[in-house]
């Protein structure tokens, strides 16, 4: 598969793929929006892919939003699908079954804000800086900042971001929850890697268990996602990866998993 706007990689079970339009900030224009969407695709269902790293090319920006030149001619009708899609694609990373970690080079606002919520994990750099600035342009957030964003880091925090449209810097990110971690720049991939690796050394159905539970436990009932939490967990208790994981325990050596 041959992209334009991105770069897609593959080592030790990491997907790596990096918007590639430095010139424009990797700003995210349909185009680059569909190559996204066809590179998760393609990663999803990918078995030698255990993981996958998001970032940008060039050391300024990680995505610096939607393209603004194409937003700014979108019609009424058009703005939805606009919104639709987007949202679409996030939902696909954040429900990928696999590991997403966001490497934040540099500015990750609007809907570069955004995908970064949609990612499992964001790994940032001391140089990223984080952003829903819509509202400086007339709008909102149209990738489900206004949702993700208040679900990660609380209402409060969430709504100053959005209704301010104030970027903060990668330290702040960190204290309110929206960056994991905070590296220097030039450990960024090599810390993010070693984040995805550990992942990937972990039983391999329990990881994937793990984050659907987490994800749509989110929008049940506690009483209900404690239920799913419980139907998950007796279902791992019949895979070859438990009985792997606590002989090799009990056995005092490193586990063996195979993802069954
Ligand atoms: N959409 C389209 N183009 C964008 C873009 C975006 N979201 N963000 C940056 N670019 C383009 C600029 O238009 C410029 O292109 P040009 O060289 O053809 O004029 C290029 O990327 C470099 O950006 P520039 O503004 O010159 O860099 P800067 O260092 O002065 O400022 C930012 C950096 C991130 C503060 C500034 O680009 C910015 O505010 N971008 C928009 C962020 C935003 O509102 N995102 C949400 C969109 S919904």
């Amino acid at each position: 598969m041959s992209y334009q706007n991105i770069l897609v990689e593959l080592r030790n079970r990491i997907g790596r793929i990096t918007v590639n339009r430095p010139e424009k900030l990797n700003a995210l224009n349909r185009a680059t929006l569909e190559e996204l969407d066809l590179a998760f695709r393609s990663l999803a269902v990918d078995a030698g892919v255990g993981a996958v790293i998001l970032t940008g090319s060039g050391d300024k920006a990680f995505i610096a939003g939607a393209d603004i030149k194409e937003l700014s001619r979108l019609s009424p009708v058009e703005g939805r699908e606009f919104a639709l899609f987007g949202q679409g694609v996030l939902h696909r990373i954040e429900t990928l079954g696999k590991p997403v970690l966001a490497a934040v080079n540099g500015y990750a606002l609007g809907g570069g804000c955004e995908i970064a919520l949609a990612c499992t994990l964001r790994i940032a750099s001391g140089a990223a800086k984080f952003g829903q600035p819509e509202v400086n342009l007339g709008i909102i957030p149209g990738y489900g900042g206004t949702q993700r964003l208040a679900r990660l880091v609380g209402r409060g925090r969430a709504q100053e971001m959005i209704l301010t449209g104030e970027t903060i810097d990668a330290a702040e990110a960190h204290r309110i929850g929206l960056a994991n971690q905070v590296v220097a720049a030039e450990e960024l991939m090599s810390r993010t890697e070693a984040v995805a690796g550990t992942i990937l050394s972990r039983g391999p159905v329990a990881v994937r268990y793990a984050l659907d539970a987490i994800h749509r436990g989110l929008n049940m009932s506690l009483e209900e996602g404690l239920a799913y939490e419980a139907a998950l967990f007796g279902l791992l208790c019949a895979t070859e990866d438990m009985k792997e994981g606590t002989k090799a325990f009990l056995d005092k050596r490193k586990a063996d998993f195979h993802g069954r």
